[in-house]
Formats: structure tokens, sequence, C-alpha cells
């Protein structure tokens, strides 16, 4: 029977549990917003590598049989050294480059994700295998994250923080973004209202949680366990509560 940790440094996580468990309803899963010390975005890699390594340790001793770390920033910085010192599976978030390069119509794709996925040579690597093909064109998605912790999914504030991010993308012609910070789906809504109708937004979550059934499979982890969601966080717990029910 299967129990699975999910973290990220915030709400923004809860995104992909959500798509998770819509493959995987019948599991047990503990899910940890890291929110006392959110953003991630900015921080130091061994800052977000400590954090990782007490969030894995707290996950493990509550049963977690494998980690998804639903976090590009924490993926990008920490989940090499999570996977060489702990002694279970993780699954980390990809961002979705692959899929918007086949896809555009206009040759361009945008990425929104924190500094710290656009600096980090996951990306980096992804990055470089398709410019050859496509114009890659990103941007920091300022203040998004701030955004969903503080619970402003919508308005005239949201719309204006999410189109100082989302403008330079479509003025340099990106018909395909990828969201690359797990807090970013939440602010969809106030995307698609902002953009043209022909643009079209990517969410890796869906093949994130197909990975995870994948690992689960080869790992001989079986099923069940469930169905039950505990929520943990190191700040206060509001916001969780109430995105886990949006
Ligand atoms: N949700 C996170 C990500 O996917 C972290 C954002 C942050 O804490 O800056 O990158």
């Amino acid at each position: 029977m299967a129990t699975v940790g999910v973290f990220d440094s915030g709400s923004g996580g809860l995104s992909v549990l959500r798509e998770i468990r819509k493959i995987l309803p019948r599991e047990r899963y503990i899910y940890y917003s890291d929110n006392a010390h959110c953003p991630y975005g900015e921080k130091s890699p061994e800052y977000i590598i400590d954090r990782g390594r007490a969030i894995t340790r707290e996950l493990i001793s509550r049963g977690a049989d494998a980690i998804v770390v639903a976090c590009n920033t924490a993926t990008a910085a920490a989940i090499a050294t999570l996977r060489a010192e702990f002694p279970i599976p993780f699954v980390g978030m990809e961002p979705a480059v692959k899929p918007a390069a086949l896809g555009t119509r206009t040759g361009v794709i945008g990425v929104l994700a924190t500094a710290g996925t656009l600096k980090g040579s996951k990306y980096l690597n992804t990055r470089g295998r398709f410019e050859d093909a496509v114009r890659i064109v990103e941007h920091v998605g300022a203040g998004y994250v701030e955004l969903v912790e503080s619970l402003e999914l919508e308005g005239p504030h949201a719309e204006k923080v999410v189109w100082a991010s989302l403008q330079p993308l479509l003025d340099e012609g990106a018909d395909i973004i990828v969201l690359g910070c797990t807090h970013y789906p939440f602010l969809l809504p106030v995307m698609q209202k902002l953009a043209s109708p022909e643009v079209t937004f990517i969410d890796p979550a869906p093949a994130v949680a197909r990975r995870l059934q994948e690992v689960l499979r080869q790992a001989g982890i079986p099923g069940g366990g469930g169905p039950s969601v505990e929520l943990l966080s190191s700040g206060p717990p509001d916001t969780l509560k109430k995105l886990f029910t949006l």
C-alpha cells in the first residue's frame, strides 16, 4: 500500500497533487507546504537542499514510500541530492518544453518560471535540446507565487501582476506558454482572460502524475492505502486548506 509524500515551497504543489489523484485515487497522500520558507524562487540551492532534506525526513518518518517534489525550483536545486541521500524514489517536475516545441505554430514558445528554475542545469539542458528548432523566450512570473499564497486569484491587482510577466512573452509572438512553476496553474483563469484564445498554456502536472504511476509500479509499491490526504505546513495552514478545496 502506497504512501506518497508531496512537497512544495507552498500550496502550488496542490496543482500537481490534483492531477496525481485523478489517476491514483486510492492512495494515501501527505502534502507538505513549506510556506514558512516560501518563496524558494530566489533562494540559494544550498538553502533549498537543506529544506528538501528536512521535509524528506519528516515525510519518511510519517511513512512515505515515494516523494513527489511538486516544485520546479526545488527539483532544479535539490532532487539530485535527495535521490543520492535517501533510499526511496523521487519524482520531480519537468519543464514542458518538448510538447510546447512540438505544438507551436508561430515557432515561438514562452516559459514562465522562477529565477531558480530558469538558471538550473535541468532547464538549461532541456532548452538546449530545442532551441535550434524553436525560439524560446522566458520570463520570471514576478509576484505570482505571492498572489497564490495570499489567495488573490482574480481581480484587477492579480491581472496587473500577471500581465506584467505574460505580456513580454506574447509580444515576442509566443503561442504556447509553459507553466514552469506549480503555483502558476492557479492563475490560469487570469492568464486565459488576458491572452488571446489562440494562446495555449501547458501544465506539466499530468505528465508528472503518469511518471509517478510508472515509478510506483517499477519500485513494486502496491496501490491503495487510502484514499486520504493529510495536509502539513511549516507556516499557517489557511491557504493550503482553502486551495485544497478549490
Ligand atoms: N511552486 C514552486 C515552483 O514550482 C516554487 C515557487 C517559489 O517558491 O518561488 O517553482
